[in-house]
């Protein structure tokens, strides 16, 4: 039977699939050339790794439910991986990107491709490379917008604008990392922040003249609009302030999950995390149109002398445009750089939604007790490197639970995937400290690290607790700690140490914020919970950059479920290979 004479019922079918295939799931396709690229800033030219030659970044479009389909293709010098912050990578660990983590890293003139579907999550993450300093200026937004015919559950902006912060470098901040590792001390600091990959007017460079334009991002809003802020931390190792001269903005979503709306004057967001915010551009009252500055400068609890002090800034600007220099020009106030009363304040105003529609499945109760510290210590370093370490015979360290993580040769991935991890990992990661002291207290004499490729190997779907506590070695300092492959509940949070007696008794359970980044107070603690319902090998660390170099980090390895829906998928053909 030809085409031409199907019985009516099977037009009836195609008529009543039609609909569905409208609302089905996309695949949005990319492919991100990695090569070197001329950039100028600060006055400072400098050949630094781009994607597809653009710095900032490409920003990936997606709607919940797509999939995503990204050819990375490696043309500079040095080793590259992609990591997709905060995407849950649900079985696909392959696609999740931290290097000797879940994949060997592409090499020189490889390429690889990620594949991965947006599973229950809206709103803003990101995308950097997962290797050494790369993300220094590998990194790009990625836009989840809600599945079609969904609305926002809060009114719906005029435009949406990525907001993405970033610390810049004069010199190849490989170079950096790398001298600061030959010597034991602590890395030179960045030259500048930006925004959307722009130092702004406030720093000194010979050819800029009063507010730049082309050093300077410049937001144009008409009277009365509703704009979606979508900010990122970017930054290598600095948490900042951000904020909007005579503006309130409305916290909406953060970490791809919506939260209950509030208003603040400033927002707080450490490296690794996304908030979006809405702005309301006041009214055409009549009176001149006026430019506000929005700036952004650290959170900064570490010793003077080891973060980046400078303010970038970027312009609010009504249309329709008068003249720059006839407008009234207004400046908001930050806090101070180590308010940590302010961090605490503000973290405890992010909550769930909690509704129908947006539930919270919180972990009732929590089966293994982990109780990780987390904190700068040190090594030993006899031999003299010209060293600018902690003391004249160490170098600075940073741990889990004492334990600093070497970085294997291969990846954690395939190792597990293959059952033949003996020489990769072991299993011991230990759940609690195993030398118990007062970690805000004085810090103990002896500060030396161990060191080990550990991690924790969960069954699927086991409830986790995880008590992060800072501890005071080489100075209290807040550390915001980022999970791979899951979105955890902030269920509780202090100052000092954690107190196991008293404590789980003011967790909340009914509407804590989910998110896959929690600072870790200064000096105090952070309870996350979450159902380790994604088989594979999750990375969790610091995401102060520096940190990370030093060992702030560890694994988790959840086994498969009994279900074919449980499973780690097989790993992709093109996968690399060390
Ligand atoms: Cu955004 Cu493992 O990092």
């Amino acid at each position: 039977m030809g085409a031409h004479c199907l019985p009516p019922l099977v037009f009836l079918g195609a008529l009543l699939v039609l609909p569905q295939l409208l609302l089905a799931s996309t695949t949005r396709y990319y492919t991100f050339n990695v090569t070197m690229q001329k950039v100028t800033r600060l006055c400072k030219t400098r050949a630094i790794p781009t994607v597809n030659g653009k710095f900032p970044g490409p920003k990936i479009l997606t709607r919940e439910g797509d999939r995503v389909v990204v050819k990375v293709v490696n043309n500079i010098k040095q080793n590259v991986t992609i990591h997709w912050h905060g995407v849950r990578q649900l079985r696909t660990g392959w696609s999740d990107g931290p290097a000797y983590i879940t994949q060997c890293p592409i090499q020189t003139g490889q390429s690889y491709v990620y594949n991965f579907t947006i599973t229950g999550q809206r709103g803003t993450l990101f995308w950097h490379a997962h290797f050494s300093w790369l993300r220094a200026t590998l990194y790009g937004p990625i836009i989840i917008l809600p599945k079609l015919g969904v609305p926002y559950p809060f009114p719906k902006p005029y435009r949406e604008v990525p907001i993405i912060f970033g610390e810049w470098f004069n010199v190849d901040p490989e170079a950096i990392i790398a001298q600061a590792l030959q010597t034991g001390g602590g890395p030179n600091v960045s030259d500048a922040y930006t925004i959307n990959g722009l130092p702004g007017p406030l720093y000194n460079c010979s050819s800029k003249a009063h507010l730049t334009p082309a050093d300077t991002f410049k937001l144009k809003v008409q009277p009365g609009k509703w704009y979606l802020l979508r900010l990122i931390n970017a930054a290598l190792n600095d948490e900042l302030f951000f904020s909007i001269a005579n503006h309130t903005l409305t916290v909406v979503d953060v970490d791809a999950s919506y939260v209950k709306p509030f208003d603040t004057d400033v927002v707080l967001v450490t490296p690794g995390q996304t908030t979006n915010v809405l702005l309301r551009a006041k009214p055409d009252d009549g009176s001149p149109p006026a430019t506000h500055l929005m700036l952004a400068r650290p959170y900064a609890t570490g010793r003077v002398g080891t973060y980046d002090n400078t303010t970038v800034a970027a312009i609010l600007e009504y249309v329709p445009a008068g003249h720059i220099k006839s407008r009234p020009l207004f400046r908001p106030t930050l806090p101070v750089f180590n308010d940590t009363a302010f961090a605490a304040n503000y973290s405890a105003k992010l909550r769930s939604p909690a509704s129908p529609d947006y539930p919270a499945n919180v972990p009732r109760q929590a089966e293994p007790p982990f109780f990780f510290t987390a904190g700068l210590g040190t090594n030993p370093c006899p031999t003299y490197r010209g060293r600018s370490g902690p003391t004249n015979d160490t170098k600075f360290s940073a741990s889990v639970n004492n334990v600093s993580f070497n970085m294997p040769t291969t990846a954690l991935l395939k190792a597990h995937y293959d059952g033949n991890t003996a020489s990769v990992y072991t299993s011991d990661f230990p759940a609690v400290p195993l030398v118990p002291f007062n970690y805000t207290g004085t810090p103990p004499n002896n500060t030396n690290v161990s060191n080990g490729t550990k991690v924790v190997v969960l069954s699927y779907n086991t409830s986790v607790e995880v008590v992060l506590q800072d501890t005071s070695i080489q100075g209290a300092e807040s550390h915001p700690l980022h999970l791979h492959g899951f979105d955890f509940f902030v269920v509780g949070q202090g100052v000092g140490n954690y107190d196991s007696s008293q404590d789980p008794a003011n967790f909340n359970l009914l509407d804590p914020v989910q998110r896959n980044t929690v600072g870790v107070p200064a000096g105090g603690w952070v309870a996350i919970r979450f159902y380790a319902d994604n088989p594979g090998v999750w990375f969790m660390h610091c995401h102060l950059e520096v940190h990370t170099s030093w060992g702030l980090k560890m694994a988790w390895v959840v086994n498969d479920g009994p279900l074919p829906d449980q499973k780690l998928m097989p790993p992709p053909s093109d996968l690399p290979k060390c």
